[in-house]
């Protein structure tokens, strides 16, 4: 650039900011970034917001994640003999983009998690058993259900089909104030409503039959959410995506994900336990006094406390699992008294009495997952051969009979229970879980904005919990904040995204 050329920029910009220092505020021009950012909980939703605020607001933004148990939170493996298994969140679905966009651009490497063959126990005897023939499962299928099972396809396809919108409007930047909005913009009153009803009412008016829903629908609900029918439509609708083939999982534990989103956000860990957040008035070293969060928190046996622009809530908010106060707010924030289900992950490597299932030994079983029917005489939720985080093949069933089992349960399992479902045992390791919401319809999901500039990632747990989820609310309220603190009022909440975009491509 010429002398000539740099003076006339230069010149405009002082002249620009003359102008701006008298009626900038509320015009579009940029305000300058926050100076700092705060992030509760490292979890996916923590760390994928801490890279989506890094790419909204820059490079010199300053943000801090605080995590007081492991990096990953519900994303976490356990050790079996030297093993590691995924414990929690396990399996992604092949049109989960945002989880797939992170295992790329991290340079991660994935696994298939498709496992052999299923079978559904109903406390008696096996009500339906896939074979390794694809053509006799789809025979058995309509013998057994009529055409319900193609027919429930269709209906979770639409809903998926809808559902990808999501990643159209957030990459045109589009962000939304509250999680029924964001779900109205997808699918209008017909997804909203679905947080209304039960899966069970859902599905017996569109005409399926109370068998499929009891042998086929509400085991996947138990393997997935530890809950039955009774769940609402949406998150309903989410579990059935998991029959779909091509699940997969990261090479090496899901875990490695929000590590690597840390590491390329460069924020900064702060290994400590929040513990309140209250709103101050501050005067920075230049500037006129501004509102700002004071976050207190616990690290080791001392208290501290730092000052931030915006704060990003990304864990639960409940005594039970967050345990964060909200000090001093006028009017108060809402309280969250939300119920996380309970439940139990246990691997054990053994051998299976297969009896317990079926009249068949254990040589002519021949399945790796067991699902169950909504009963209560059954301890478990399911049972199944998994591999660990770095095998590549499926599972694959011993020559010696022996397998790894993961089984979920409502409680831990006691000696006894282990041994009705095993003929002998080596090893078992369990980890306990507040793992997802305890869903009754009417569902509302709590407010994401909290505050003026305090935002809370995990409301949209209550319309169905899992990674992808997660990450979209993440990317939402990254926009959100980015919005707001800039005055971006109509990136917000646009009506009829869908046909706008439409015609912009
Ligand atoms: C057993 C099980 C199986 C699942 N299976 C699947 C699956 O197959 N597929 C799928 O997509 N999803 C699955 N899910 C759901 C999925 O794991 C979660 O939806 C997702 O991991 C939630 O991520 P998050 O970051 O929102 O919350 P979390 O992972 O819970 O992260 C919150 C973090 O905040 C930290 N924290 C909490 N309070 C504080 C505080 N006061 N100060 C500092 N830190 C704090 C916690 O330690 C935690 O690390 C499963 C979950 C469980 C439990
Ligand atoms: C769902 O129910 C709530 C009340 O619980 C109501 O306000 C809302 O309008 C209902 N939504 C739809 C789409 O039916
Ligand atoms: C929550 O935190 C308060 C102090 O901030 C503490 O007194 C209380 O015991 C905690 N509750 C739980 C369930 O951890
Ligand atoms: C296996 O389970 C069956 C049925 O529950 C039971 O009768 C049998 O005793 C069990 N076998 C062993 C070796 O525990």
């Amino acid at each position: 650039m010429g002398q000539a050329a740099r003076e006339l920029v230069s010149s405009h910009l002082g002249l620009w900011l003359l102008l701006c220092s008298w009626g900038c505020l509320g015009s579009a021009e940029p305000r300058a970034p926050p100076d700092k950012i705060a992030i509760i909980g490292a979890g996916i939703g923590g760390t994928s917001a801490a890279y989506y605020l890094r790419q909204k607001f820059g490079k010199d933004v300053k943000i801090d994640l605080f995590e007081r148990g492991e990096v990953g939170g519900r994303l976490a493996t356990m050790t079996l003999q030297g093993q590691e298994y995924e414990a929690g969140g396990s399996v992604i679905h092949p049109l989960n983009l945002h989880m797939k966009r992170f295992v790329k651009d991290l340079g991660l490497s994935t696994v298939q998690s498709s496992g052999g063959l299923m079978g559904v126990y109903n406390g008696e005897t096996l009500v339906f058993e896939e074979s390794s023939w694809f053509i006799i499962n789809i025979i058995k299928l309509i013998w057994q259900y009529g055409f319900q099972s193609l027919r429930m396809h269709m209906w979770v396809e639409d809903i998926l089909d809808k559902f990808m919108r999501i990643y159209r409007y957030q990459s045109h930047d589009y962000a939304f104030s509250s999680v029924e909005n964001l779900l109205h913009s997808l699918g209008g009153d017909d997804f909203t409503g679905m947080l209304n009803r039960t899966l069970l009412e859902t599905l017996l008016k569109a005409g399926f039959s109370e068998k499929f829903l009891e042998e086929i629908v509400a085991p996947v609900m138990r393997v997935n959410y530890g809950q039955s029918t009774d769940i609402h439509g949406f998150v309903g609708a989410v579990s059935l995506t998991c029959t779909d083939s091509g699940l997969w999982a990261v090479e090496g534990g899901n875990k490695l994900v929000c590590s690597g989103l840390l590491k390329a956000s460069k924020s900064n860990l702060i290994s400590g336990s929040v513990m309140s957040i209250e709103e101050k008035t501050r005067t920075k070293e230049i500037g006129n006094p501004t509102k700002m969060y004071e976050v207190v928190y616990q690290t080791g046996s001392e208290t501290r406390s730092d000052f931030y622009d915006i704060v990003l809530v990304a864990t639960p908010l409940n005594r039970k699992m967050s345990n964060i106060t909200f000090l001093n707010f006028d009017p108060p924030i809402e309280e969250f008294h939300q119920y996380y289900e309970h439940i139990v992950t246990t691997l054990v490597k053994g051998k299976l009495n297969s009896t317990t299932f079926s009249s068949r030994t254990l040589d002519n079983f021949g399945l790796s997952a067991i699902l169950t029917t909504d009963n209560s005489d059954l301890f478990i939720n399911s049972i199944a051969i998994v591999s660990s985080v770095r095998e590549k093949n499926n599972p694959q069933s011993s020559t010696d009979g022996t397998n790894v089992w993961k089984i979920f349960s409502k409680e831990t399992l006691t000696q006894e229970q282990l041994l009705k479902l095993f003929l002998s045992y080596d090893y078992t390791v369990k980890q306990q879980w507040l793992a997802y919401p305890h869903y009754k319809p009417p569902e509302k999901c709590p407010s994401i904005i909290l505050h003026d500039q305090l935002y809370y990632v995990n409301g949209i747990e209550y319309a169905a919990s899992a990674m992808e989820m997660s990450a979209i609310a993440a990317h939402n309220a990254a926009l959100l904040a980015y919005h707001r603190w800039n005055g971006h009022t109509h990136m917000i909440d646009q009506e009829d995204l869908y046909e706008k975009l439409k015609t912009e491509l």
